[in-house]
């Protein structure tokens, strides 16, 4: 299994880089939209917390990845035009939100003057200063751009299982370290 991409297959780092941004994702999701509906505690706050920090993890990968991306070859997709232009889209669409959902969120937690401390190693430097005006704002579009992020991994999981169950070919397959077995 090689590290770098061929034209018909991902190569072991994008397998790597996709499935733990699989992963980040769905679980920041699933915090963010938690979180938010608990009653004020210290739990709510420890939540918090660890959302802001996965989330700069989450900004730190997107860059590793996206470098990883632009110094690769991408894997051929074998379709319909219409196929690898909808495919595709989705793909520069989950680019977008890796970036857009953690910067937003830094946009937050820099108007309301609350800096992300990164797992107590250092306090992340704000990026805009204090600006209560804001903060609503920005709250907003962090919760449609968490909404869009949703209705990309929908549509991203449905194709994926559409290729594998209906049209049996091996585009779910070539996501997984040795994709040329047919192993399921
Ligand atoms: C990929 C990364 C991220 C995802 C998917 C994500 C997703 C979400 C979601 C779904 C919510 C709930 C929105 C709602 O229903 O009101 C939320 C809330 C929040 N997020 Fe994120 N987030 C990410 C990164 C970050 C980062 C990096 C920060 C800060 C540095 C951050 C700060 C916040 C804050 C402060 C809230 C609470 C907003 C409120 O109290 O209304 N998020 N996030």
């Amino acid at each position: 299994m090689q590290l770098k991409n061929s034209e018909t297959q991902f190569g072991v780092v994008a397998i790597f880089f996709h499935w733990l941004m699989a992963v980040l994702l769905i679980a920041m999701l699933a915090l963010g939209l938690y979180m938010v509906r608990l009653p004020v505690s210290i739990e709510k706050l420890k939540l918090y917390g660890w959302h802001k920090e996965y989330g700069m993890v989450v900004l730190v990968l997107a860059v590793l990845r996206s470098i990883w991306r632009v110094s690769n070859l991408v894997p051929e997709l074998a379709l319909p035009w219409w196929e690898v232009i909808a495919a595709r889209a989705v793909h520069y669409a989950f680019y977008g939100f890796m970036f857009a959902l953690p910067i937003t969120g830094w946009l937050i937690t820099s108007a309301s003057g609350l800096p992300v401390s990164f797992f107590g190693l250092f306090v992340v430097p704000d990026i805009i200063s204090s600006h209560p005006d804001l903060i609503h704002l920005f709250k907003k579009i962090h919760k449609w751009l968490g909404y869009g992020l949703i209705a990309a991994i929908v549509l991203h999981v449905g194709a994926a299982l559409k290729h594998h169950f209906i049209d049996k070919d091996d585009i779910l397959r070539r996501m997984f370290a040795d994709g040329s077995k047919k192993f399921w």
